[in-house]
C-alpha cells in the first residue's frame, strides 16, 4: 500500500513541468500549474477560437461537478458549496451577509491574514460592528484567550484555519464547540489547509467556510470555493445578486421572467456568467487531488516535512518557529537563523523556491515534492551553516 502511494507521487510529480528545473517549496504562496491544468485550459481556449458551437453549457456542467467536487473533497452537500473568485469571495458573503446588528462583535485573532480583518472591518464600518482581536501567545493563536474576550456581544469567530506565515492548524474542533456554546457564528477561511489537510465541516459545525484554489489546489489565480451549511444558508441576505443566482432550470428562451425563485443552494451566492477557462483549469487540478486523497497527501507531505526537521532539530544554527504540537501541524514549516533574508536569496539563486514571511523562511511542501527536493534543501542550509554558523 505504501509503495503504490509512492508510485501514485511519482506518476503525479510527473506531471508538473516545474519538478524538473527548481525545487518548489511555496504552494502556500500560488500553486504551479500540471500540465493536466494546461491540456484542460488549451482545449476550451480551441474550443473558443473555433467557435463553431454554442459551448456555453460547457460551463454549467463544469460547475455542477466543481461544486460536487468541492463537497466531497471537505464533507459537505454539493447544495452548500458556490464557485467564487477567491477565499475573499467567501468571506465577504459573511461579513456583509450575516445577520447582524450595531453593537455586535466579531472575534478575530490578532495575527491573522488581512484578507479576513480587512473584509469584517469594512462590515463593521458599514454596520457599526466591533472587531475584537484576541491577543496570540508566542504567535500562535490562544484558546483561553479567545474565552476571555467573548462576551454577551459577540456574535462571530472568524479565523484561518491554518495560519499563512508559520503554519499553525488552528483546533476547530475545540473552536466549534465553543462557537456552539456561545451560539457565535463559525466562519473559516480555509485557504491555507485546503487541499492538504483532511476535513470535515458538517462534523466540526463550521457555517461559512472560504478558500481560493491558487495555492495549494494548484489552480489559477482568480478561483475559489465557498460552504455555507444548510443550517446558516437563508439566514444570510446576499451581498450581491446576479440572473445566475436564480433557478432558470436551463431554459433560457424567455429571458424577460423577473420572478424567478432563487437558488435554494449556495449558488444563490454566485456572481454572473463563469471565468470558464479558470473552471476547466479547477476541474483538471481537482482530480489529482481527488485521485490522490487528501489523508495521502497530508502523510506524504508530512513524511518530507519530519526529514527537514530532523535536520533543523540537530541543527544549533537554526530555530524552528512553527508549533511543534502534533496537532497543530500542517504542510507549512517555518524556521529561522540570524541571516535567513541572504539565505531566501541563496536559496532562490540555487532554484530552491522559498519566501521569508514575518521573521522566519517559510517552507510549504506539496504532493509533486519529494525526498530529493527536502535533501537539496538540507544540503544549501548545511552548507549555509558551515559557512554563517
Ligand atoms: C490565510 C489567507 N487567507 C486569504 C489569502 C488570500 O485571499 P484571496 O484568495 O481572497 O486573495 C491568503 C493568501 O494570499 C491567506 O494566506
Amino acid at each position: 500500500m505504501r509503495q503504490n502511494n509512492a508510485d501514485m507521487f511519482q506518476v503525479v510529480r510527473a506531471l508538473f513541468p516545474h519538478t524538473k528545473n527548481v525545487v518548489y517549496f511555496n504552494s502556500a504562496s500560488y500553486g504551479p500549474f500540471s500540465t493536466a491544468l494546461q491540456e484542460a485550459i488549451y482545449n476550451n481556449i480551441r474550443i473558443r477560437m473555433a467557435a463553431d458551437y454554442d459551448d456555453s453549457h460547457d460551463a454549467f456542467t463544469t460547475q455542477e461537478q466543481l461544486r460536487s467536487d468541492y463537497a466531497q473533497l471537505i464533507g459537505a452537500h454539493k447544495r452548500e458549496i458556490g464557485i467564487g473568485l477567491n477565499t475573499s469571495f467567501g468571506l465577504n458573503i459573511a461579513a456583509f451577509g450575516l445577520p447582524l446588528q450595531q453593537g455586535d462583535e466579531i472575534l478575530v485573532s490578532d495575527i491573522e491574514f488581512p484578507a479576513l480583518v480587512y473584509t469584517f472591518r469594512a462590515a463593521a464600518e458599514r454596520q457599526g460592528l466591533k472587531l475584537q482581536f484576541v491577543p496570540s501567545r508566542n504567535r500562535f493563536f490562544d484558546i483561553d484567550e479567545l474565552q476571555k474576550k467573548i462576551s454577551p456581544r459577540s456574535k462571530v469567530l472568524a479565523i484561518s484555519w491554518v495560519q499563512f506565515f508559520n503554519g499553525y492548524k488552528n483546533d476547530l474542533h475545540t473552536l466549534s464547540k465553543i462557537c456552539r456554546e456561545h451560539d457565535l457564528y463559525f466562519v473559516v477561511d480555509g485557504i491555507q489547509g485546503m487541499g492538504v489537510e483532511p476535513i470535515d465541516v458538517h462534523k466540526l459545525g463550521i457555517d461559512i467556510f472560504a478558500s481560493g484554489c491558487q495555492k495549494w489546489m494548484l489552480s489559477p489565480q482568480g478561483c475559489g470555493f465557498f460552504y455555507l451549511s444548510d443550517r446558516i444558508r437563508n439566514q444570510i441576505s446576499p451581498p450581491f445578486m446576479s440572473w445566475l443566482g436564480t433557478d432558470w432550470n436551463m431554459k433560457f428562451s424567455n429571458l424577460f421572467k423577473y420572478d424567478q425563485p432563487y437558488f435554494d443552494s449556495a449558488r444563490r451566492f454566485e456572481l454572473g456568467y463563469y471565468a470558464v477557462l479558470n473552471l476547466m483549469g479547477m476541474k483538471a487540478s481537482v482530480e489529482l487531488f481527488k485521485q490522490l486523497g487528501i489523508h495521502n497527501i497530508q502523510q506524504h507531505n508530512y513524511q518530507l516535512i519530519d526529514r527537514l526537521t530532523a535536520y533543523l532539530d540537530d541543527s544549533s544554527y537554526y530555530t524552528i518557529t512553527s508549533s511543534r504540537d502534533h496537532k497543530h501541524r500542517s504542510s507549512i514549516i517555518t524556521f529561522t537563523c540570524p541571516d535567513y533574508r541572504p539565505l531566501q536569496k541563496k536559496l532562490l539563486a540555487e532554484k530552491i523556491i522559498v519566501v521569508p514571511r514575518e521573521g522566519s523562511i517559510r517552507v510549504s511542501v506539496h504532493f509533486f515534492n519529494n525526498d530529493v527536493d527536502i535533501e537539496r534543501l538540507i544540503h544549501v542550509l548545511k552548507e549555509w551553516e558551515r559557512k554563517h554558523g
